[in-house]
């Protein structure tokens, strides 16, 4: 077991890195203690930032001798404080910000080799540089690291076309637990050599190993697209609409992203600049976003597929944005729910997935545990329903309150009931990290969890990766 590093230790890790490599200052460190959502406050010794693989890799030799804890670090983003020591004080930290560069971006084989404390929006500039599209999109990609968006396998506003963000890898440099380097850097669309072992670090959350570099899929950069903000009466008609896009246009839906009123009235309220362009207040509304790289006249397809959903009644009013700027400013109304909600007070959150066709089963039935296990909180169901991804949030005005903090419990229990009686999964996109740990003990199936435990043991037999995370 990890123990409190001892001050020779601490010395030579700190010599590993060199000078500008490391903090330890209580206010230099301070922000790697605490995650983004502010569920947890961790204490720290000392804080790496490697200027290299060659000193990640020297950290995790000495960190491996002496029985240290080490917890990998990226943009601070996640929401599940994977990213975040426990209180202890025995952990170091190790973060990635200073592995930032574009090591080779090779157009004609759409592939991108970037290091692991890149940003998401680096990459996707590297890619647009290029002519090129890196997908993956997220609220948070000015800030979130390629290596965390490996390590949590990172979803968001794309999936629907590209995948997560294991669709999106080549090859991964990868630091084991005792400081090897695998370099496994390949950008290949092909390659059968044996076991797929770099996919076992996507998701990882730091657990196995350290991503110090990845090569990413690119595409070819979108020259024509169609954005719509769509009022229709349920999550059902919402349904309707999307069987009517995916037989109209198949695979050129890029996004189908699912909110109700109520997230649209709280983002508008809070967030400055952000308006409805509906002229009126739907009980539910739909995002959709169509792309292609060959130019298809894409506005006025979606223009005539959605009168036709109109006729068929699968929606009530729909409006097309007619400018890039307000294609964006319909993107602002979606990716500011969730500070909107932070804005409006307590909330519980629950990111899960069921398959599309059970979205609004699990919308209507969650709702109904929702006003029966929690009377004071009010559901705000929104999120990438082309994904089958939901964040199935409770919201309550005003602060939180233990009365509310203790229903969590009994409402997350029955809501990851719920998901799992319609198929699904108790964690779509977020991760589990230190906040599900627990539940996935619970919630795995036991074979699987076994097979996850020996890896852990095969490649981390003294447990100082990033303990307590993913597997309790
Ligand atoms: C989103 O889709 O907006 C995010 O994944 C975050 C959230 O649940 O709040
Ligand atoms: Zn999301």
């Amino acid at each position: 077991m990890p123990r409190p590093p001892d001050p020779g230790a601490l010395e030579r890790l700190k010599s590993a890195v060199g000078a500008g490599g490391w903090l330890e200052a209580p206010a230099d460190i301070e922000p790697f203690l605490r995650d983004f959502r502010g569920l947890y406050r961790g204490a720290s010794p000392l804080v790496l930032l490697p200027g290299g693989v060659d000193e990640v890799a020297r950290v995790l030799a000495i960190c491996n001798h002496e029985d240290i804890a080490v917890v990998p670090h990226g943009g601070n983003t996640g929401y599940c404080g994977a990213a975040t020591p426990d209180e202890s004080g025995t952990q170091i930290v190790l973060s990635l910000r200073r592995l930032n560069r574009i090591r080779r971006l090779d157009a004609a084989n759409n592939s991108l080799i970037i290091e692991a404390g890149s940003t998401l929006a680096a990459a996707q500039a590297a890619a647009r540089a290029a002519q090129r599209l890196f997908p993956l999109s997220l609220g948070s990609e000015g800030s979130a690291q390629i290596g965390g968006n490996l390590s949590t396998n990172a979803g968001g506003t794309a999936v629907l076309r590209y995948g997560m963000m294991r669709d999106l890898v080549l090859g991964l440099e990868v630091v084991l637990a005792d400081g090897r380097v695998m370099s496994r850097l390949k950008s290949l669309r092909k390659d059968n050599a044996g076991y797929d072992v770099k996919s076992l670090f996507v998701g990882a959350e730091g657990t196995l190993g350290v991503i110090t570099a990845a090569s990413l899929k690119l595409f070819p950069l979108p020259t024509d697209s169609a954005t719509a903000l769509v009022g229709v009466k349920s999550p059902r008609h919402a349904l309707r609409l999307f069987e009517h896009l995916r037989a109209a246009v198949g695979d050129l839906i890029t996004s189908f992203e699912l909110m109700p009123r109520r997230a649209v009235e709280l983002t508008v309220r809070h967030i400055a600049g952000v308006a409805n362009p509906l002229a009126d207040a739907a009980p539910w509304y739909v995002l959709v976003e169509i792309s292609s790289a060959a130019d298809q006249g894409l506005p006025a397809q979606l223009a005539s597929q959605l009168a036709a959903a109109g006729e068929a009644g699968a929606i009530d009013e729909a409006i097309i944005a007619t400018s890039l700027a307000q294609a964006a400013a319909m993107w602002k109304l979606r990716e500011s729910v969730p500070e909107a909600q932070r804005h409006h007070g307590a909330s519980l959150k629950h990111d899960v997935s069921v398959p599309i066709s059970a979205v609004p089963e699990l919308i209507e039935r969650g709702a109904e545990l929702v006003r029966r296990l929690v009377p004071e909180g009010e559901t705000l169901a929104y999120g990438h329903m082309g994904d089958g991804n939901l964040h199935f949030n409770v919201s309550r005005t005003g602060p939180d309150s233990p009365a509310f903090q203790a229903r969590r419990e009994s409402l997350q229990e029955a809501i990851f009931d719920l998901v799992g009686e319609l198929g699904g999964s108790f964690s779509a996109e977020h991760g589990i990290g230190r906040l599900k740990a627990a539940e996935l003990a619970r919630r795995a199936d036991p074979v699987e969890l076994s097979v996850m435990r020996a890896l852990k043991r095969a490649l981390d037999p003294k447990g100082i990766m990033n303990p307590g995370k993913v597997l309790a």
